[in-house]
Parts: structure tokens; C-alpha cells; sequence
């Protein structure tokens, strides 16, 4: 864990503990269970962040609205914020305060994760928020929000503490962090508070704009300054994967190519691209999902225990997996990897179109809305094991598993029987119906000896009473606390690159795809099923 410098005069002011901060935002009682965070004490102590600006551009737009400041609202409203925060949202749009934060009312009222929204709680959450308009390429934008802050340190005592959120476009990124640097608001002098930003993804389109990307934001920033969003490793269920593996001692000794026989990661949508069209025409599956979430949750299925966890301790980790996956060169892209787009089709009862008829799409668009690839990594633990990874919209539904498929018992004493048994495995349910399942054989009851899988499932919701809280609170809180044990460092994300940018330039070099080709509501191109039967598997049937 990282912590900033000790922000100036905060000895001096008493920690606002959590009563006094429940007063604060008009209510009676302690935060009712189901709202209080309920993994704070497990791998880290509950800690109240410091008092800080929160900076946050692009607050206009869609992320801002549907995740960053509901999460803002819900971490105020579970008294997990100091009293002494403002937030500063900085956007384009021609808003005041008021206009902006009737705005942001309905943003939290269609979006805040515990319903519905409590208005008194809501009124002193406002308070704290103000709205500074400005261009992001315009010096007099950063020159007013330097000033800005220093009048809020001012009054109301955040102590120069200061986190930027950067939720933009990506053509943005470089252009707001050398102006936080032309102004001087990266800078962290002892005893004048911290710097921390926040960067959403994309980061980067391939290996070498990260790489751009990451040297910009180093001139102007200390790697520790940095923190790299990826919202699934602050999804509760992953996190979990890290105390399911290291927390057990059961599962250790299976978790090789010694028992595991393949691994199997789907990251599922039933929706299609909405409003995104424009968007996700240069981005497709592969960016969007397969280089972070996908290889993140790949990651953390194969890393190494970490010997503490330290964020850099974690984060080694998982770069030296990430290292180890075999790099595709082309030949290995039109073997191993399948992308698809897809057709008018049928999800959910509701007839829904093709791809290419989305808005802001090209009718004869190339981007896959699909991918499928097998991977392998190249160490000791995992030499081959093939790990399939597969991500796409308009499938026939919104599941993310992981499903650790064990091998054959090495003498098949029940062989030739009414049912042929079926491997072990172990699925881990990371969204939704969150859960751990794992599936076995067992004697069919009556004379003979027949063998059937059976399931042994835990399920969250049937062994916590507790709501678990969104992943982008769990990731502005752990910013706030200078934990970027949830971020990715800028060698991760170059890492991912490294597999990922192979597969998309031999598709660019390569003949055009057949696209459309498979229907919404399916569960992607009839070669995704190749991709496994050619291993003699199957995709597992979510
Ligand atoms: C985002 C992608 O990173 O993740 C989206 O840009 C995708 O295209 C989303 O829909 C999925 O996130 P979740 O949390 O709904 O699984």
C-alpha cells in the first residue's frame, strides 16, 4: 500500500470518526448493515480517507453519470467519505452548480446502487459538489482550477489533498495530464497534501500508444501518483478470487497442469453496443474486453501468491503471468484466435438488429463484437494448459465465469456404464448470481453403479446478508486511500498489450472477415466451437 506524504496540519485535526460524519450527513443511526462495505476488514483495515479535492473531467459524460458519482453518492451516504471533501466536476457543457448538481440528483436517482435515494443525505452530498466549465486544451481551464482548489483548501480544509479522475474520451488523457502538470497540480511537496489520478480506460490502443501514453503520464507523474482503472478488479467476486486461492489451503495443491486440464473464462453481454457505436467501431471486443478484463481475470487465476499484499507484491504477480503467455504470432492468430460479429437476432423474447444497422456504425463495419482465443503460459505451473478466453454482445446472456475444468481420473474404473462421467470442475460465477459451484460425480442411487455429476454451489446472496457495494465505490475509496493494489501498473497494461496487439494487427494485415456471423442471441461463430472441439472440449454451457 501506498500512502501519500502526511497532508499538512493533518496531525493536528482529529480524524472525523464515523458518528461524527453520520451526523454530518443528517441521520440518526449507523449506516444500516446492508449498506456498510462488507469487505473493509477483511484484507485491509476500514480507514477514513483524508479530507481531499476530487477533480473529476468529463463529468458530463456517460461514465460519470452511470458510475463515478453514484459511487461518490453511495461512499457519502455509507459514511466513507471524510466531512471535508469537494468534489469539482469539470465539463464542457454550459452548467452552473445548481444546474449541474439537478443534473447529477437525476443521474444518482436512476443509478445509485441502494434505492431509493435519501434526499437528506443527498442535500449535503450536493453541497460538496461544484461545476467548473472549461475546454481541456485551454490553459484558462487548468489556470482557474489551480486557483479553485487552493480557495478550497482554504475553506473548507482539504488539506491540498488531491485526486484527478480522468473519465474522457482517451483522446483527452494526454492533454489534461500535461496541463495538471503545467499548472503545477501534480506536484506533491511534504506536508502540502497528495496527487493522485485516475485513469479510466482505454488506456492505449495497442502496445505502442500505451506506451506512448504511459511515458507522457510519467513526465509529469511518479508511477505511485498513477492509478489505472480496470472496474473488474474492484468487482466484489474478484476480489474474492484472490481469498478464495490464498486464503484456502484445499485448492493450492489442485491448481496446476498436474489436475487442471483447461481453463475456460467467459466474459458475456446480452446487451449490444447502445449509444456507443461510435465508440466501440474503434475499439471491438478485443480492446474493450479481452486486453483488461479478460487477461486480468486470467491473471489472477494463474498468478503466483504474492508474498504479502502489498500492492507491487500483487501487481508482480500478475506481470510475470502476463509475461509468460506465449505470444501468437500470425499463423497462431488464424489458428487459435476466433472473432465474430453479430447478425439481427432474437435476445431476451426481443427481436434486436445487426451490428451494422447500429447507430453510428459502418454498414459493412470489420469490428468484431466477438472474440475467442487460446492462450497458454509458458511456466512452471501452467505449461499446457490451454486457457480459453471468450468475450462478446449480444449473446444470450450476462454471465462472467471462470471454470477450472479438471482432468480425468487417471483409471476410469467406471467406464461402460450408464453415463459416462463427466470432469470435475470448479466455476467461479463472478457475475451475476455470484458463486462458487463446484461439480462432481456420484453414485446415482439403486444397484448398480451408475455416475452422475452433482453440484455443490455456494451462493452469495443465500450466505451474506449483505449487498456487496459497486466496484467503482470500491476503487474511489481505495484512491482516496492511496491503495492501488486494485490498478494496474503501467508494466501490466503494457503486458496485456503485448499479447493483445499481435491478434490485432495480423486481422488488420489479414483478408477481410466474413461478418455477420452469428445471430444476436447465440453464443457467437460456429468457430468459437472449433476453437475447443479441435481439443476434443466443449465451451461449458452457462
Ligand atoms: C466495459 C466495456 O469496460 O465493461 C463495456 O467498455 C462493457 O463494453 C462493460 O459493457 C462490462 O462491464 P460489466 O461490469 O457490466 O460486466
Amino acid at each position: 500500500m501506498t500512502d501519500g506524504p502526511t497532508p499538512r496540519g493533518a496531525k493536528d485535526r482529529p480524524l472525523p470518526i464515523r458518528e461524527e460524519r453520520l451526523a454530518a450527513v443528517g441521520r440518526r443511526h449507523r449506516a444500516p448493515r446492508s449498506e456498510r462495505n462488507p469487505l473493509r476488514a477483511g484484507l485491509r483495515l476500514e480507514r477514513m480517507p483524508d479530507p481531499a479535492a476530487i477533480v473529476l473531467f468529463g463529468a458530463t459524460g456517460d461514465l460519470a453519470h452511470r458510475k463515478v458519482l453514484p459511487a461518490l453518492y453511495q461512499l457519502w451516504r455509507s459514511a466513507l467519505l471524510p466531512l471535508d471533501v469537494r468534489i469539482v466536476a469539470v465539463g464542457r457543457r454550459p452548467y452552473d452548480d445548481t444546474t449541474f448538481r439537478a443534473d447529477i440528483h437525476d443521474a444518482v436517482t436512476a443509478h445509485a446502487r441502494v434505492q431509493p435515494v435519501d434526499e437528506e443525505t443527498w442535500a449535503t452530498f450536493a453541497e460538496r459538489l461544484e461545476y467548473l466549465r472549461g475546454d481541456f486544451d485551454s490553459d484558462a481551464t487548468f489556470d482557474d482550477l489551480a486557483g479553485r482548489l487552493d480557495a478550497i483548501d482554504r475553506e473548507h480544509g482539504t488539506l491540498g489533498n488531491r485526486l484527478f479522475y480522468l473519465a474522457t474520451q482517451s483522446s483527452a488523457f494526454v492533454p489534461i495530464v500535461r496541463q495538471l502538470g503545467r499548472v503545477g497540480l501534480d506536484r506533491e511537496v511534504t506536508g502540502d497534501g497528495w496527487r493522485r489520478i485516475v485513469i479510466e480506460k482505454p488506456f492505449g490502443r495497442d502496445l505502442d500508444s500505451a506506451q506512448r501514453l504511459n511515458r507522457e503520464v510519467a513526465k509529469v507523474f511518479r508511477e505511485e501518483q498513477v492509478y489505472r482503472i480496470d472496474h473488474y478488479l474492484g468487482k466484489e467476486t474478484v476480489r474474492n478470487l484472490l481469498v478464495f486461492r490464498f486464503a484456502n489451503l484445499i485448492w493450492e495443491p489442485l491448481w496446476n497442469r498436474r489436475y487442471v486440464d483447461h481453463v475456460q473464462i467467459t466474459v458475456a453481454e446480452s446487451l449490444g453496443v447502445e449509444r456507443r457505436g461510435a465508440f466501440y467501431e474503434e475499439t471491438g471486443a478485443t480492446r474493450d474486453i479481452l486486453q483488461n478484463h479478460l487477461l486480468q481475470l486470467l491473471a489472477l487465476v494463474a498468478m503466483e501468491p504474492p508474498a504479502t499484499f502489498d500492492a507491487n507484491a500483487l501487481r508482480d504477480e500478475k506481470v510475470k503471468v502476463l509475461r509468460a503467455i506465449v505470444p501468437l504470432t500470425a499463423a497462431g492468430v488464424a489458428r487459435d484466435v476466433v472473432r465474430g460479429q453479430y447478425d439481427a437476432g432474437w435476445v431476451a423474447g426481443e427481436p434486436v438488429p445487426a451490428y451494422r444497422a447500429e447507430p453510428q456504425v459502418d454498414p459493412e463495419s470489420e469490428t468484431e463484437t466477438f472474440v475467442a482465443a487460446r492462450l497458454t503460459i509458458d511456466d512452471w505451473r501452467w505449461a499446457g494448459v490451454p486457457f480459453y478466453l471468450r468475450t462478446g454482445k449480444r449473446l444470450p446472456k450476462r454471465a462472467t465465469e471462470i471454470a477450472i475444468v479438471f482432468r480425468d481420473v487417471p483409471h476410469a474404473l467406471f467406464r461402460g456404464q450408464a453415463s459416462e462421467p463427466e470432469p470435475d470442475l470448479l466455476a467461479l460465477r463472478i457475475q451475476p448470481d455470484e458463486g462458487i459451484l463446484l461439480r462432481f460425480g456420484a453414485k446415482i442411487p439403486g444397484l448398480d453403479v451408475d455416475v452422475r455429476a452433482v453440484n455443490m454451489d455456494f451462493g452469495y446472496g443465500s450466505s451474506f446478508s449483505v449487498d456487496s457495494p459497486d466496484a467503482y465505490e470500491t476503487l474511489m475509496l481505495d484512491a482516496l486511500l492511496g491503495d492501488q493494489s486494485l490498478f494496474t501498473r503501467a508494466d501490466e497494461v503494457e503486458e496485456a498489450w503485448r499479447v493483445v496487439t499481435p491478434i490485432v494487427e495480423a486481422w488488420v494485415a489479414g483478408a477481410p472477415p466474413e461478418f455477420p456471423d452469428y445471430a444476436a442471441g447465440t453464443w457467437g461463430p460456429e468457430a468459437a466451437d472449433s476453437l475447443l472441439a479441435r481439443d476434443g472440449r466443449r465451451w461449458r454451457r452457462i
